[in-house]
């Protein structure tokens, strides 16, 4: 039976992915070292299908201990979301964010070595496309040019799993470039639960939403945008992750890279708008100075990944203002009780 190692797999999307994995029928296994999730999401995921998933608390980074992982089941494919992912804190630690993101994939690129395993779908961000102004962004497009350690950790591990692929006969790494991901399951169960003060729009909005927050600042109006406010490609959580059961479905040999957006690009204010209509709530903002290394626009051109995945973001900016309210309104504090 086809067996999938999510790394970071109790974290946001990993936990979402796990849902769609389990619901499309393939079973897995995941590795977390909890340092940015809680394994009650796992917990959830499980009540969520009525599946089980055998859980590992290991740091990837620690080849001899995650080693155990691939002596006890057999795994077909890797999906590698283990990882530092916040861009403000990457500017202050550097070393630990280049020491941390490309070791685990190095650990896991000799474990599958190792271990004969074929497939590895990573984690990327459209962060890699830069400062570039040309948008819709293509899988084409140049990159580089990141503004921050964490996007040039998404570089260059894109680059060590395209060298790997390359030079080992067989092996298919994918690598996904997610836009904004944002949303909810729509049970409610599972969500963004990030640590301390927001980086990231949504859930700054669902923290103000509840009461836990006072008030949003809106990072610059004065963009070349409709609105004057920034626009990004958001996708809710539950398409992107089917994307990734997509991905796995279809791996081929070598290196295949795809945008995960759902290619229509919204300002701030439409996020803010459309959550205050949908929830019936008001979000008290003020607009402030525009925050260094944003770009006034960012969205997909997702049809490589329509085409060749079969694969399309079906759901819009009513369902994930819906659904991440919902998550946020029966779990004000996360997973933390
Ligand atoms: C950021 C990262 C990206 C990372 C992603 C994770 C940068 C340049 N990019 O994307 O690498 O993969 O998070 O989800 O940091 N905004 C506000 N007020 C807030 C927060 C955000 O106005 O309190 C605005 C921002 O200025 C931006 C938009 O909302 O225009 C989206 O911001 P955010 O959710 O942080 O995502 P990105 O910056 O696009």
């Amino acid at each position: 039976m086809a067996k999938v190692l999510l790394t970071g797999g109790a974290g946001y999307i990993g936990s979402h992915t796990a849902v769609e994995f389990l619901e499309a029928g393939i079973d897995v296994v995941v590795a977390d070292n909890f340092s940015n999730s809680s394994p009650e999401a796992i917990k959830r995921v499980e009540k969520i299908t009525g599946k089980s998933v055998a859980l590992y608390e290991k740091d990837v980074c620690d080849k001899d201990a995650t080693r155990e992982i691939f002596q006890d089941h057999q795994i077909d494919a890797v999906v590698h979301f283990a990882g530092f992912k916040a861009v403000g804190e990457s500017v202050a630690k550097p070393i630990e964010y280049y020491r941390n993101n490309i070791n685990s994939a190095l650990v896991i690129c000799e474990l599958m070595r190792e271990f004969d395993v074929k497939g590895i779908v990573f984690s990327s961000s459209a962060t890699v496309y830069g400062t570039s102004e040309k948008v819709p962004f293509k899988e084409d497009a140049p990159t580089g040019g990141c503004t921050n350690p964490y996007g040039w950790t998404k570089f260059m591990i894109e680059q060590i799993l395209s060298d790997f692929a390359k030079a080992t006969p067989d092996v298919s790494a994918t690598l996904l470039r997610y836009f904004n991901p944002v949303g909810a399951h729509p049970s409610g169960m599972i969500g963004e639960d990030p640590y301390g003060i927001p980086n990231n729009l949504a859930p700054y909005v669902c923290q103000v939403a509840v009461g836990r927050l006072p008030m949003l600042q809106v990072y610059g109006a004065d963009y070349d945008t409709p609105d004057g406010t920034g626009v990004r490609d958001f996708i809710h959580v539950v398409d992107l992750a089917k994307g990734h059961v997509a991905a796995y479905q279809h791996m081929k040999k070598g290196v295949q890279v795809y945008n995960l957006g759902t290619g229509h690009g919204y300002s701030v204010f439409d996020m803010i708008k459309t959550f205050e209509r949908v929830n019936g709530v008001k979000i008290p903002h003020k607009v402030v100075d525009r925050r260094p290394g944003d770009v006034a626009t960012s969205y997909a051109d997702p049809s490589r990944a329509n085409q060749e995945l079969d694969w399309k973001a079906t759901l819009g900016l009513d369902d994930m203002c819906r659904d991440a309210y919902n998550w946020q309104r029966k779990n004000p504090n996360g997973y933390r009780v």
